[in-house]
């Protein structure tokens, strides 16, 4: 059965008190829409619609960053969740399969319970996920039980007594026959509290006409919303809980863990060993064995099997480190490639680079990559030897088993094995440092005297 995923994303997220759409507000290193894709992605969809509303080209950017063949379709004015999913219904035209609906800002969903929903709807006309709150709330609808079918969902607003004390609650997410929900859409009204079209009145209209209705369930920590940005630090607080017990459960030896912040896609192998205060922004993959010390920033990177980094170094985009690397304190590292057993230690900047195989590049050292206009590179070879305080002025390039002198500005390339200076000669003057001495403090007592 092919599915379409429907996400909505319209809603203003007034209680973020921000210039950002809600949805695209990260946890983990990630927007919480892509969280949303990545979790709905497992069924496979064969149409994936973002309802955008508020900041729509934004989204809209984000989507298409995601996965180029999402679709969004706007919804101009926010009239409730049912009048979201009817803005999908021109984009899915002629479409013959199911529809699941998922709210954006949702991120903890698990791709597990899409596929109870849909497996759900292989016996029933409608499926809701819902689940139960330990504390009671008005945020959530509440889902109206008879055994195995739901009855109705009623919103917090226009509910009983009876009604509102009902612990089993609307997740918001929903499966349904696509041409069966656009039918029982059309009939939406919004004759409620809210004056709104509510997408929670399908189940109602659904058992009218004889359909077959039902609830799944799921843990309440995975539907929790994000609606604030206290919300928000809880949730990222929730994924770098799961995130360092699964990393501990997988073989690293994490030092500190509460102190480590992991992204969505932080990858490291097992006997890695990670120290306090390390942060992994996206795309990081450590390999197994390698140390990352403490105080390091890290992303869009990659550390090989050995490799050392830190304390308090930084890799950024584009750094590839080979077995045995050593990356020392105060030490960047930008699109860089280093080879086997290369070492940087100390205080220096390697940017738009490649060092080569056991190179040894002195403390201090810079490629100087950018002419204000342009990036370009620096190319040293293997086993070089790059002087302290090299100031590599790029494009230059540095040969196997050549050695630049301390202090060199390196302007031009330098064949293998050669010896570069490139700095002022030393001139030595016997006897006038004593000399130099002598008049500054004469100068020093009569100014003393004077005053
Ligand atoms: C909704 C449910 C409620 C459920 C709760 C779970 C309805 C009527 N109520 O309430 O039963 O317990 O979620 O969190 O569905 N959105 C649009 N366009 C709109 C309105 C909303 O795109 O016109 C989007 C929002 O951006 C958000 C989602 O739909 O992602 C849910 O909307 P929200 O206003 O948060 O609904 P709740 O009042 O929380
Ligand atoms: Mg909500």
């Amino acid at each position: 059965m092919s599915v379409a995923l429907i996400i909505l994303a319209a809603g203003k997220g007034t209680r973020m008190k921000s210039d950002l759409p809600k949805v695209l507000h990260p946890i983990a290193g990630a927007p919480m829409l892509h969280h949303t894709l990545r979790a709905g992605s497992a069924l496979e969809p064969a149409h994936t619609i973002v309802v955008a509303g508020h900041g729509s080209d934004q989204v809209r950017a984000s989507a298409m960053d995601f996965d180029p063949s999402v679709q969004v379709v706007l919804q101009k004015e926010q009239l409730g969740t049912g009048h979201a999913v009817d803005q999908a219904r021109a984009a899915l035209e002629g479409f013959e399969g199911d529809v699941v609906v998922v709210f954006g800002d949702t991120p903890f969903l698990q791709p597990d319970t899409l596929t109870r929903m849909v497996e759900a709807r292989r016996t029933h006309d409608v499926v809701v996920l819902g689940f139960d709150i330990a504390e009671l709330q008005p945020r959530y609808g509440r889902l109206v039980m008879d055994g195995d079918r739901l009855i109705k969902i009623v919103e917090y607003k226009d509910a009983t007594e009876d009604e509102r004390a009902i612990r089993f609650t609307n997740s918001g997410l929903m499966a349904c026959d696509a041409k069966v929900l656009f039918e029982l859409l059309s009939e939406v009204t919004n004759d409620n509290a809210s004056g709104e079209y509510y997408l929670t009145a399908v189940p109602e209209l659904a058992n009218a006409r004889g359909l077959k209705v039902t609830a799944v369930k799921c843990d309440e920590a995975e539907t929790l919303g994000v609606d604030s940005r206290s919300d928000l630090a809880e949730a990222d607080a929730i994924f770098q809980t799961r995130a360092r017990a699964q990393l501990l459960d997988s073989g690293v030896t994490v030092m500190a863990p509460d102190t480590v912040y992991l992204s969505f896609d932080t990858v490291v192998g097992r006997d890695a060993l990670i120290e306090p205060n390390v942060v992994f922004g996206p795309d990081v993959t450590v390999e197994s064995g390698a140390t990352i010390r403490a105080f390091s920033h890290l992303e869009g990177c990659h550390v090989s099997r050995g490799a050392i980094v830190g304390p308090y170094a930084r890799l950024r985009p584009g750094a590839e480190l080979a077995e045995d690397v050593r990356i020392g304190n105060f030490v960047e590292v930008k699109n860089a490639t280093l080879a086997t057993g290369a070492k940087v230690n100390h205080l220096s900047y390697i940017g738009d680079a490649s060092v080569g195989e056991a190179s040894n590049i002195g403390a201090g050292t810079i490629t100087c990559n950018y002419d204000g206009v342009m990036k370009h590179r620096t190319e040293i070879g293997a086993r070089a030897f790059i002087g302290s305080n090299t100031m590599l002025v790029a494009p230059v390039s540095v040969g196997d088993e050549a050695m630049t002198g301390s202090g060199s500005v390196i302007t031009s390339d330098v064949e293998d094995g050669a010896l570069a200076i490139a700095r002022a000669p030393q001139v030595e003057k016997p006897g006038m440092a004593r000399k130099l001495f002598e008049m500054l403090r004469a100068k020093k007592a009569r100014q003393s005297r004077g005053s």
